[in-house]
């Protein structure tokens, strides 16, 4: 048997208690598959009774307070970042890559937000920086777009990488709940954080989506760059014309190549067509669809967080950086080489269909005056429902799909008609991904 690998664990929360069962409970496995025993050596948290995971169970540990304890120890070879957070966070991954040791992170706030400075200092130090369960949490998406497509040029990926607005959306639309309640309902059931808002508003998408560029095309993003809506402004009847035009609503990460130096990256709510797999990925389930030129289409689905799923994911990543380093051979390239900068499409820009919903006075000749003032601006309608407002006398809602249209001609044509008195409450518009 060749030589043990030693993990020290920083953050033992959420994910790392479910690293440490991982690790104690799956040891057999992990050894057979490493091709040497993989041992838990420190373990550490401000917290100490989050340690009460390890206590009793392997006296061997050692229990500490400080995260940075576990870089300095002789007795480690691999640190796994489980703290969260950007600036705590990047000191603790440079220090451990400082001091020569391997990373595995799960953490994709830093990584899309530092990644580029700390992929370059592993690299100078000889050091893997693994991060499989940033994004998609067990979805094995990052090992699938760096090594089995290593071949291919990928032309999209299309997702939905947010397991709490994915429950959000999923409860609304089966259970008729409101957003408020149906948020209440994703906390309680432990998808949301208690601090729900990098969920609901695409942040938490934005930054997976931020590394998957940096995958998929070696483009370096910065999450800011990315045009990102949250779900907070879905409402229930968005959720039911969707459904009349036979269409669901999913929050959605696209990213795709344009030509050879653009990218169209964003993360918004869509209207996915009911025939599209995206569209049967309920609950707090994720799924990632990749579009290659040569493997055509492939489509992966798994659970996106969790203890378990995503401390399956970094143990993967310890499994595999043990096998670099018996190899004695680590750092294998993270990403493709970088295409220099890429540009990302202003969203004004964007060609898409889309859904829009127009709350109107109840008079004649409003929708003849509505498709006209679209019509002017080049924007033609392929569908369209109307519904009185119920409780609401001399108000009704027009439900229209678009055909396609470039986005800042739709924005404009809307400002115009927002501007008029033919509708009484500002136009919802939803992109249509299909
Ligand atoms: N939860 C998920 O489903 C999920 C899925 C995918 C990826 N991730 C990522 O995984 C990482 C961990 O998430 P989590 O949900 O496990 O977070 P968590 O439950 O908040 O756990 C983090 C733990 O680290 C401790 N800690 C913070 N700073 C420390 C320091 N300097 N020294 C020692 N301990 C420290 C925290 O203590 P205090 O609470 O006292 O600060 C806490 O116990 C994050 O980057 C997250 O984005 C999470």
């Amino acid at each position: 048997m060749k030589r043990e690998i030693r993990v020290g664990l920083c953050g033992c929360g959420v994910i790392g208690e479910g690293l440490v069962t991982a690790l104690l409970d799956h040891a057999d496995v992990i050894t057979a598959r490493a091709g040497a025993p993989i041992r838990l050596t420190a373990v550490a948290d401000k917290d100490s009774a989050r340690l009460d995971i390890v206590r009793g169970r392997d006296a061997s540990v050692a229990l500490l307070d400080d995260a940075f304890e576990v870089v300095k120890r002789e007795d480690v070879d691999i640190v796994v970042e489980l703290i969260g957070g950007v600036e705590v966070a990047d000191r603790l991954v440079r220090a451990a890559l400082d001091a020569k040791k391997h990373v595995v992170t799960a953490n994709k706030a830093l990584l899309a937000e530092r990644g580029a400075a700390l992929f370059e200092l592993a690299e100078k130090n000889g050091c893997d920086l693994y991060f499989e369960a940033a994004v998609a949490g067990a979805i094995p998406v990052i090992r699938v777009i760096r090594e089995s497509l290593a071949a291919d040029h990928i032309r999209s990926v299309r997702g939905i990488i947010n397991g709490t607005s994915n429950y959000i959306l999923s409860s609304m639309a089966n259970d008729g709940a409101a957003f408020a309640d149906a948020l209440k309902a994703a906390q309680e059931a432990g998808f949301a954080e208690a601090d729900p808002t990098l969920d609901i508003t695409g942040g938490d998408a934005g930054h997976k989506l931020a590394l998957i560029a940096g995958l998929a095309f070696g483009a370096r993003v910065l999450p800011k760059e990315i045009p990102t809506e949250g779900i907070d402004r879905v409402d229930p009847r968005d959720i039911l014309y969707a459904r009349k035009f036979g269409y669901v609503i999913r929050p959605l990460a696209v990213a795709e190549r344009l030509q050879a130096d653009a990218l169209d990256l964003r993360v918004h709510p869509a209207l996915v067509p009911e025939a599209d797999p995206l569209a049967h990925v309920d609950g707090a389930l994720n799924a990632v669809a990749i579009q290659g030129e040569m493997v055509g289409p492939s489509f992966l689905s798994g659970l996106g967080a969790g203890a378990h799923p995503t401390a399956t994911s970094v143990a993967g990543d310890i499994v595999d950086i043990a096998k670099n380093a018996l190899a004695g051979a680590p750092v294998r390239t993270w990403h493709l080489p970088s295409e220099g900068k890429l540009k990302i499409q202003p969203i004004g820009d964007l060609s898409s269909r889309y859904y829009l919903r127009f709350s109107v006075r109840d008079e004649s000749g409003v929708l003849a005056a509505l498709s006209g003032k679209l019509g002017d601006s080049g924007i033609s309608i392929e569908l369209m429902v109307q519904d009185v407002e119920a409780g609401d006398e001399g108000t009704a809602t027009i439900a229209i799909l678009t055909h396609h249209a470039r986005e800042g001609d739709v924005r404009a044509s809307l400002s115009a008609i927002d501007e008029t008195h033919l509708t009484t409450a500002p136009t919802h518009l939803i992109r249509i991904v299909e």
